[in-house]
Protein backbone atom coordinates (compact mmCIF):
# COMPACT_ATOMS: atom_id res chain seq x y z
CA UNK A 1 0.00 0.00 0.00
CA UNK A 2 1.26 3.62 -1.23
CA UNK A 3 1.33 4.93 2.68
CA UNK A 4 3.06 1.82 4.25
CA UNK A 5 5.36 2.73 2.37
CA UNK A 6 6.67 5.36 5.07
CA UNK A 7 6.70 2.37 7.58
CA UNK A 8 9.59 -0.29 8.22
CA UNK A 9 8.23 -3.44 8.83
CA UNK A 10 8.10 -3.19 12.28
CA UNK A 11 5.62 -0.14 12.03
CA UNK A 12 8.53 2.56 12.58
CA UNK A 13 8.83 6.22 10.51
CA UNK A 14 11.47 5.51 7.70
CA UNK A 15 9.94 8.53 5.52
CA UNK A 16 7.54 11.09 6.08
CA UNK A 17 5.03 11.14 3.83
CA UNK A 18 1.39 11.70 4.86
CA UNK A 19 -0.33 11.79 8.38
CA UNK A 20 -2.98 9.30 6.60
CA UNK A 21 -1.90 5.61 7.46
CA UNK A 22 -0.13 6.94 10.68
CA UNK A 23 -1.29 5.88 13.91
CA UNK A 24 -2.38 8.38 17.40
CA UNK A 25 0.83 6.81 18.76
CA UNK A 26 3.30 8.01 16.02
CA UNK A 27 1.56 11.81 16.06
CA UNK A 28 2.04 11.70 19.32
CA UNK A 29 5.33 10.43 19.99
CA UNK A 30 5.89 13.43 17.55
CA UNK A 31 4.38 15.95 19.24
CA UNK A 32 5.93 14.77 22.54
CA UNK A 33 9.48 14.79 20.79
CA UNK A 34 8.99 18.40 19.78
CA UNK A 35 8.41 19.38 22.79
CA UNK A 36 11.44 18.76 24.01
CA UNK A 37 13.20 19.94 21.15
CA UNK A 38 11.36 24.16 22.03
CA UNK A 39 13.96 23.86 24.87
CA UNK A 40 16.88 23.33 22.25
CA UNK A 41 15.39 26.20 20.70
CA UNK A 42 15.16 28.31 23.15
CA UNK A 43 18.95 28.40 24.49
CA UNK A 44 21.60 30.53 23.39
CA UNK A 45 23.81 27.89 21.66
CA UNK A 46 21.06 26.13 19.90
CA UNK A 47 22.12 22.89 18.42
CA UNK A 48 22.69 19.48 19.70
CA UNK A 49 24.24 16.17 17.49
CA UNK A 50 21.91 14.40 16.58
CA UNK A 51 22.46 14.68 13.36
CA UNK A 52 25.98 15.29 12.99
CA UNK A 53 27.76 13.35 9.76
CA UNK A 54 24.26 13.08 7.69
CA UNK A 55 23.51 15.41 4.88
CA UNK A 56 19.86 16.71 4.27
CA UNK A 57 18.97 17.97 0.62
CA UNK A 58 16.53 20.83 0.64
CA UNK A 59 15.05 20.17 -2.60
CA UNK A 60 11.42 23.51 -3.53
CA UNK A 61 10.57 22.98 -6.76
CA UNK A 62 7.44 25.26 -5.70
CA UNK A 63 8.00 28.59 -3.59
CA UNK A 64 8.05 28.79 0.02
CA UNK A 65 9.14 30.97 2.95
CA UNK A 66 8.53 29.02 6.17
CA UNK A 67 8.81 25.51 5.29
CA UNK A 68 11.91 25.58 3.41
CA UNK A 69 13.65 28.13 6.26
CA UNK A 70 12.52 26.19 9.04
CA UNK A 71 13.35 22.54 7.42
CA UNK A 72 16.52 24.76 7.16
CA UNK A 73 17.25 25.65 10.81
CA UNK A 74 15.88 22.57 12.10
CA UNK A 75 18.52 20.35 10.13
CA UNK A 76 21.01 22.97 11.17
CA UNK A 77 19.97 22.36 15.16
CA UNK A 78 20.33 19.46 14.51
CA UNK A 79 23.98 19.58 13.21
CA UNK A 80 23.30 18.37 9.42
CA UNK A 81 24.90 19.06 7.12
CA UNK A 82 22.91 21.18 4.55
CA UNK A 83 22.19 21.04 0.68
CA UNK A 84 19.82 23.08 -0.51
CA UNK A 85 19.10 23.51 -3.97
CA UNK A 86 18.20 26.52 -6.27
CA UNK A 87 16.09 24.82 -8.69
CA UNK A 88 15.89 27.71 -10.78
CA UNK A 89 19.32 27.57 -11.18
CA UNK A 90 19.80 23.55 -11.69
CA UNK A 91 20.06 21.12 -14.46
CA UNK A 92 15.93 20.50 -13.98
CA UNK A 93 16.01 23.87 -15.99
CA UNK A 94 17.91 21.77 -18.63
CA UNK A 95 15.54 18.96 -19.05
CA UNK A 96 17.02 16.51 -16.71
CA UNK A 97 14.28 14.22 -14.90
CA UNK A 98 13.27 13.98 -11.20
CA UNK A 99 14.47 10.48 -10.98
CA UNK A 100 18.06 11.47 -12.50
CA UNK A 101 18.17 14.81 -9.83
CA UNK A 102 17.69 12.36 -7.52
CA UNK A 103 20.17 9.70 -8.23
CA UNK A 104 22.97 12.55 -8.56
CA UNK A 105 22.22 13.58 -5.29
CA UNK A 106 22.32 10.14 -3.87
CA UNK A 107 25.54 9.49 -5.13
CA UNK A 108 26.60 12.47 -3.18
CA UNK A 109 25.88 10.46 0.42
CA UNK A 110 22.99 12.43 0.94
CA UNK A 111 20.89 10.78 3.88
CA UNK A 112 17.57 12.61 4.06
CA UNK A 113 15.27 14.73 1.02
CA UNK A 114 12.99 16.94 2.05
CA UNK A 115 10.98 17.29 -1.11
CA UNK A 116 8.61 20.48 -1.74
CA UNK A 117 6.88 19.83 -5.79
CA UNK A 118 3.73 20.52 -7.85
CA UNK A 119 2.77 16.76 -8.48
CA UNK A 120 0.69 14.94 -5.83
CA UNK A 121 2.53 11.53 -5.10
CA UNK A 122 6.19 13.44 -5.69
CA UNK A 123 7.62 12.54 -2.36
CA UNK A 124 6.13 9.18 -2.50
CA UNK A 125 7.92 8.54 -5.85
CA UNK A 126 10.76 9.78 -4.78
CA UNK A 127 10.68 7.41 -1.67
CA UNK A 128 10.21 4.38 -3.76
CA UNK A 129 13.16 5.55 -5.62
CA UNK A 130 15.98 6.51 -3.05
CA UNK A 131 18.65 3.42 -1.46
CA UNK A 132 17.70 1.51 1.90
CA UNK A 133 19.42 4.06 4.00
CA UNK A 134 17.73 7.30 2.79
CA UNK A 135 14.61 9.14 4.13
CA UNK A 136 11.95 11.49 2.31
CA UNK A 137 9.98 13.97 3.79
CA UNK A 138 7.25 15.24 2.33
CA UNK A 139 7.44 19.62 2.29
CA UNK A 140 3.76 19.63 0.19
CA UNK A 141 3.03 17.72 -2.96
CA UNK A 142 0.32 19.16 -5.15
CA UNK A 143 -3.19 19.51 -3.50
CA UNK A 144 -2.24 16.11 -1.54
CA UNK A 145 -0.56 16.55 1.56
CA UNK A 146 1.97 18.91 3.93
CA UNK A 147 2.58 16.73 6.95
CA UNK A 148 4.65 18.35 8.29
CA UNK A 149 2.73 21.57 8.16
CA UNK A 150 -0.10 19.21 9.84
CA UNK A 151 2.28 18.31 12.42
CA UNK A 152 3.13 21.65 13.71
CA UNK A 153 -0.62 22.83 13.66
CA UNK A 154 -1.16 19.97 15.68
CA UNK A 155 1.64 20.91 17.90
CA UNK A 156 0.40 24.29 18.43
CA UNK A 157 -3.41 23.55 19.15
CA UNK A 158 -1.96 21.07 22.17
CA UNK A 159 0.09 23.57 23.46
CA UNK A 160 -2.72 26.58 24.24
CA UNK A 161 -5.48 23.62 24.64
CA UNK A 162 -3.58 20.24 26.08
CA UNK A 163 -5.53 18.03 24.79
CA UNK A 164 -8.02 17.12 21.25
CA UNK A 165 -11.08 15.06 22.81
CA UNK A 166 -12.91 17.98 23.64
CA UNK A 167 -12.24 20.61 21.20
CA UNK A 168 -14.15 21.62 18.13
CA UNK A 169 -12.21 22.80 15.49
CA UNK A 170 -13.00 25.08 12.11
CA UNK A 171 -11.59 24.84 9.11
CA UNK A 172 -12.45 27.79 6.88
CA UNK A 173 -11.66 28.28 3.32
CA UNK A 174 -10.28 27.30 -0.24
CA UNK A 175 -10.46 23.04 1.74
CA UNK A 176 -10.74 21.82 -1.96
CA UNK A 177 -7.03 22.66 -3.60
CA UNK A 178 -5.39 22.41 0.20
CA UNK A 179 -2.66 20.23 1.01
CA UNK A 180 -2.31 22.11 4.46
CA UNK A 181 -6.50 20.95 4.83
CA UNK A 182 -6.11 17.56 4.58
CA UNK A 183 -2.91 17.13 6.23
CA UNK A 184 -4.67 18.56 9.52
CA UNK A 185 -8.17 16.81 8.65
CA UNK A 186 -6.29 13.46 8.57
CA UNK A 187 -4.53 14.62 11.92
CA UNK A 188 -7.20 15.97 14.24
CA UNK A 189 -9.36 12.72 13.10
CA UNK A 190 -6.23 10.35 14.54
CA UNK A 191 -5.74 12.14 17.45
CA UNK A 192 -9.65 11.79 18.28
CA UNK A 193 -10.37 15.67 18.35
CA UNK A 194 -14.34 16.39 19.55
CA UNK A 195 -15.61 17.71 16.27
CA UNK A 196 -13.73 18.61 13.28
CA UNK A 197 -16.16 21.77 10.93
CA UNK A 198 -15.02 22.92 7.05
CA UNK A 199 -16.39 25.96 6.70
CA UNK A 200 -16.53 26.83 2.51
CA UNK A 201 -18.62 27.63 -0.48
CA UNK A 202 -18.98 24.67 -2.30
CA UNK A 203 -17.01 25.66 -5.14
CA UNK A 204 -13.96 25.37 -2.69
CA UNK A 205 -14.72 21.87 -1.44
CA UNK A 206 -13.52 18.90 -2.77
CA UNK A 207 -15.62 15.51 -3.82
CA UNK A 208 -17.67 13.85 -0.53
CA UNK A 209 -16.04 15.90 1.51
CA UNK A 210 -17.91 14.24 4.68
CA UNK A 211 -15.88 11.24 4.22
CA UNK A 212 -13.22 12.75 5.52
CA UNK A 213 -14.63 12.94 8.67
CA UNK A 214 -15.47 16.51 8.89
CA UNK A 215 -19.47 18.12 9.67
CA UNK A 216 -19.69 20.58 6.33
CA UNK A 217 -21.00 24.46 6.80
CA UNK A 218 -21.41 26.86 4.14
CA UNK A 219 -22.23 29.78 6.50
CA UNK A 220 -19.29 31.35 8.15
CA UNK A 221 -20.97 32.63 11.06
CA UNK A 222 -22.86 29.77 11.68
CA UNK A 223 -20.40 27.45 11.59
CA UNK A 224 -17.51 29.31 13.88
CA UNK A 225 -20.43 29.39 16.93
CA UNK A 226 -18.58 28.11 20.14
CA UNK A 227 -15.55 26.66 17.77
CA UNK A 228 -11.89 26.59 20.21
CA UNK A 229 -9.86 26.92 17.49
CA UNK A 230 -9.98 28.71 14.23
CA UNK A 231 -7.78 27.49 10.82
CA UNK A 232 -8.12 29.86 8.12
CA UNK A 233 -6.84 28.98 4.66
CA UNK A 234 -5.62 30.77 1.89
CA UNK A 235 -7.14 31.07 -1.81
CA UNK A 236 -4.86 28.89 -3.72
CA UNK A 237 -5.42 30.50 -6.86
CA UNK A 238 -2.24 29.06 -8.87
CA UNK A 239 -4.33 25.43 -8.35
CA UNK A 240 -7.48 27.02 -9.70
CA UNK A 241 -8.43 26.10 -13.27
CA UNK A 242 -11.14 28.06 -13.41
CA UNK A 243 -13.52 30.98 -11.95
CA UNK A 244 -14.78 29.47 -8.65
CA UNK A 245 -15.30 33.00 -6.98
CA UNK A 246 -17.46 36.25 -7.78
CA UNK A 247 -14.82 38.07 -6.70
CA UNK A 248 -12.27 38.35 -3.96
CA UNK A 249 -14.55 41.66 -2.33
CA UNK A 250 -17.77 39.05 -2.07
CA UNK A 251 -15.35 36.38 -0.94
CA UNK A 252 -14.29 38.47 2.19
CA UNK A 253 -18.10 39.83 2.67
CA UNK A 254 -19.18 36.11 3.36
CA UNK A 255 -15.63 34.04 4.24
CA UNK A 256 -13.26 36.80 5.60
CA UNK A 257 -12.93 36.46 9.68
CA UNK A 258 -13.16 40.09 11.33
CA UNK A 259 -13.06 40.75 14.65
CA UNK A 260 -16.41 40.60 14.57
CA UNK A 261 -16.77 37.18 13.71
CA UNK A 262 -14.17 35.88 15.94
CA UNK A 263 -16.40 36.78 18.32
CA UNK A 264 -18.83 34.31 17.45
CA UNK A 265 -15.95 31.36 19.10
CA UNK A 266 -15.76 30.51 22.15
CA UNK A 267 -13.83 33.47 24.35
CA UNK A 268 -10.79 31.48 24.56
CA UNK A 269 -10.58 30.37 20.91
CA UNK A 270 -7.04 30.85 18.83
CA UNK A 271 -6.49 32.08 15.39
CA UNK A 272 -4.34 29.84 13.21
CA UNK A 273 -3.16 30.32 9.70
CA UNK A 274 -0.68 28.52 7.71
CA UNK A 275 0.50 30.80 5.48
CA UNK A 276 1.26 32.81 3.36
CA UNK A 277 -1.81 34.93 4.68
CA UNK A 278 -3.50 37.37 2.13
CA UNK A 279 -4.62 39.94 4.49
CA UNK A 280 -8.45 41.70 3.68
CA UNK A 281 -9.06 38.32 1.62
CA UNK A 282 -8.99 35.34 3.57
CA UNK A 283 -8.34 37.29 7.50
CA UNK A 284 -8.60 40.83 8.28
CA UNK A 285 -5.32 42.33 9.27
CA UNK A 286 -6.57 43.30 13.10
CA UNK A 287 -7.33 40.00 13.55
CA UNK A 288 -4.18 38.37 11.73
CA UNK A 289 -2.28 40.65 14.44
CA UNK A 290 -4.59 40.54 17.23
CA UNK A 291 -4.39 39.02 20.93
CA UNK A 292 -5.67 35.48 19.89
CA UNK A 293 -3.64 35.03 16.78
CA UNK A 294 -1.30 32.47 17.06
CA UNK A 295 0.35 32.95 13.62
CA UNK A 296 3.48 33.43 14.45
CA UNK A 297 3.89 30.87 16.95
CA UNK A 298 3.23 28.44 14.44
CA UNK A 299 5.76 29.54 12.57
CA UNK A 300 8.13 29.05 15.48
CA UNK A 301 7.01 25.66 16.00
CA UNK A 302 8.11 24.45 13.07
CA UNK A 303 11.25 24.21 13.52
CA UNK A 304 11.02 21.99 16.95
CA UNK A 305 8.22 19.84 15.12
CA UNK A 306 10.42 19.59 12.14
CA UNK A 307 13.52 19.06 14.39
CA UNK A 308 11.57 16.18 16.10
CA UNK A 309 10.45 14.51 12.73
CA UNK A 310 13.84 14.26 11.46
CA UNK A 311 15.52 12.78 14.75
CA UNK A 312 12.92 10.07 15.04
CA UNK A 313 13.54 8.79 11.12
CA UNK A 314 17.31 9.38 12.07
CA UNK A 315 16.99 7.39 15.37
CA UNK A 316 15.65 4.59 13.68
CA UNK A 317 17.38 3.98 10.54
CA UNK A 318 20.01 4.03 12.98
CA UNK A 319 18.07 1.06 14.66
CA UNK A 320 17.51 -0.40 11.42
CA UNK A 321 21.26 -0.32 9.93
N1 LIG B 1 2.76 27.02 5.30
C1 LIG B 1 3.61 26.94 4.28
O1 LIG B 1 3.78 25.88 3.67
O2 LIG B 1 4.24 28.11 3.96
P1 LIG B 1 5.38 28.24 2.85
O3 LIG B 1 4.71 28.02 1.50
O4 LIG B 1 5.92 29.64 2.99
O5 LIG B 1 6.41 27.20 3.11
Amino acid sequence: MLNNLQLTTDGKLKHFLSIEGLSKAILTNILDTAESFTSVTDRSIKKVPILRGKTVANLFFEPSTRTRATFELAAQRLSADILTLDIKTSSATKGESLLDTLHNLEAMQVDMFVIRHQDSGSAHFFAQHVGPGVSVLNAGDGQHSHPTQGMLDMFTIRRHKQQFENLCVAIVGDIKHSRVARSQIHALNVLNTGQVRVIAPRTLLPEKTESLGVQVYHDLDEGLKDVDVIIMLRLQKERMTSALLPSEQEYFRQYGLTAERVKLAKPDAIVMHPGPANRGIEIESSVMDGKQSVILQQVTFGIAVRMAIMSIIASQATLAS
